[in-house]
């Protein structure tokens, strides 16, 4: 098992990508400690990893209170021993940034997920980090989506913080690395078995005019292979990138778009 042992720290836990890696990680063997706003999501994933024989832990954490977060991570240290992993999986909904053309988006909501975005993903990574360089060992990770590195219409300030987050992954391993934590993110595509991608579909239908149906063959077509990347392929990615296979791996976001976006 890739993680045998390791102790992780999962922001957004109860959302398709954070699920789905919290599965992925504790299948591998990993003790998973699952954080979120909404408890009863977390605790689904949790029980679901505790039924299936797996280690895992819920608690109401959001990943922009700064205190609560250091309070969880003392508490991981606690019971655990350490923090190997940290993993911000978190997410705004859609309905508050997409769908309004640049051109009528007002200053506010267009820095919102800029702001949002990049704070808890420096906030969770700076946090562990405090606790991973006595260690001289950890991974912290996230993940982008592809409007980091192509334009795309009526996505708000989705793209720039994106950009931001991959910069942000750049910056803490130029830091981090040389105390031997490894800062590495996902780019996966869009994965139609996750509500996210329902929710932008709805919220770009009319200027799109694309069905439910149509905006899943879009998404497909845009891939070299012609179908969308599952919830557990991209899972089965983080874990090796959290794993010590990938001890090589820092500074950088993997392209998991599946040949949709060029390097
Ligand atoms: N789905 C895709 O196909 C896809 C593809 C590429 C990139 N992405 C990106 O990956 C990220 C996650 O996507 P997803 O599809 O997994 O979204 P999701 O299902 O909506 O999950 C996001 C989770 O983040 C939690 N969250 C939000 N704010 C939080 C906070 N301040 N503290 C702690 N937890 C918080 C939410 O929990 P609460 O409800 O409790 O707030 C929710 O469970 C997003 O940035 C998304 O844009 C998604």
């Amino acid at each position: 098992m890739m993680l045998k042992d390791k102790v992780a720290v999962i922001y957004g836990a109860g959302g398709a990508i954070g699920g789905a890696v919290a599965r992925a990680f504790a299948g591998e063997g990993a003790k998973v400690f699952l954080t979120g706003r909404l408890r009863a999501p977390v605790d689904a994933v949790a029980e679901d990893i505790v039924s299936g024989g797996g280690s895992a832990e819920a608690a109401t954490i959001d990943a922009l209170d700064e205190q609560a977060v250091g309070r969880h991570l003392q508490y991981v240290i606690d019971r655990a021993g350490r923090v190997d992993i940290s993993f911000n999986a978190a997410g705004i909904p859609n309905a508050k940034i997409v769908g309004v053309p640049l051109a009528e988006l007002d200053a506010e909501q267009f820095s919102q997920p800029i702001t949002t975005y990049t704070t808890s993903y420096f906030l969770t990574a700076r946090l562990a980090a405090r606790r991973m360089v006595p260690n001289k060992s950890g991974v912290i990770m996230t993940v982008t989506a592809l409007h980091s590195r192509t334009g795309l219409p009526l996505a708000g300030g989705y793209g720039p913080a994106m950009a931001a987050k991959e910069a942000l992954t750049r910056d803490l391993s130029a830091e981090l690395a040389p105390q031997g934590i490894r800062v590495v993110g996902l780019r996966p595509h869009g994965m139609p078995e996750t509500s996210t991608m329902r929710e932008i579909c709805d919220l770009k239908a009319k200027a799109t005019g694309m069905t439910w149906e149509q905006f899943q063959g879009y998404l497909a077509n845009m891939t070299h292979p012609r179908r969308v990347m599952t919830l557990a392929e991209m899972a089965n990615v983080a874990a090796f990138m959290a794993s010590d296979k990938a001890s090589g791996m820092t500074g950088t976001t993997v392209n998991l778009t599946m040949g949709s976006l060029d390097d």
